[in-house]
């Protein structure tokens, strides 16, 4: 008993540490807001979307390139638009930073769009507001 119950705890950190973009507290953003809650997005296509912000971060690419003050990434009907919340600052967020944020809101926010800002993710300075809305 006590020995499946440690395996089973084994094999939740292994699919932890696997998949750490999927770990999420929620602290990752804040000021979440649900906006229109009856929108029901198509799953691959915000996945497309979350990696079409900053001209894309797919495959190898680890993080907003470019240093955009604002970015959107869409497909679809999922639209998500960032701004560098910092007069002056621009985006260069990595794309784990950027996803689990994303996760983060859905926590609050699992169906519809939403507004939310990330912490961190902005250079020089300040955080990085993003909203998934209807395009
Ligand atoms: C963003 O740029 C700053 C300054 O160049 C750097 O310190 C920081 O690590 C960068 N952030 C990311 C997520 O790459
Ligand atoms: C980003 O900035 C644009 C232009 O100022 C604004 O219309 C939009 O609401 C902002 N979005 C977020 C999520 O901050």
């Amino acid at each position: 008993m006590q020995f499946r119950i440690l395996l089973l705890s084994a094999l939740a950190a292994s699919i932890a540490t696997a998949l750490p973009q999927q770990v999420v507290s929620g602290d990752e953003v804040t000021g979440t807001q649900c906006l229109d809650t009856s929108i029901q997005f198509d799953t691959h296509s915000t996945n497309v979307a979350i990696l079409g912000i900053c001209g894309g971060i797919a495959s190898s690419i680890q993080k907003c390139g470019g240093n955009p003050s604002s970015t959107t990434g869409q497909s679809g009907t999922s639209l998500f638009t960032l701004n560098a919340t910092d007069a002056g600052s621009t985006i260069n967020i990595s794309k784990g930073r950027w996803e689990r944020c994303v996760k983060a809101a859905q926590l609050t926010c699992p169906q519809g769009s939403f507004q939310t800002t990330c912490i961190g993710g902005a250079t020089p300075s300040g955080d990085v507001s993003f909203s998934l809305t209807e395009a």
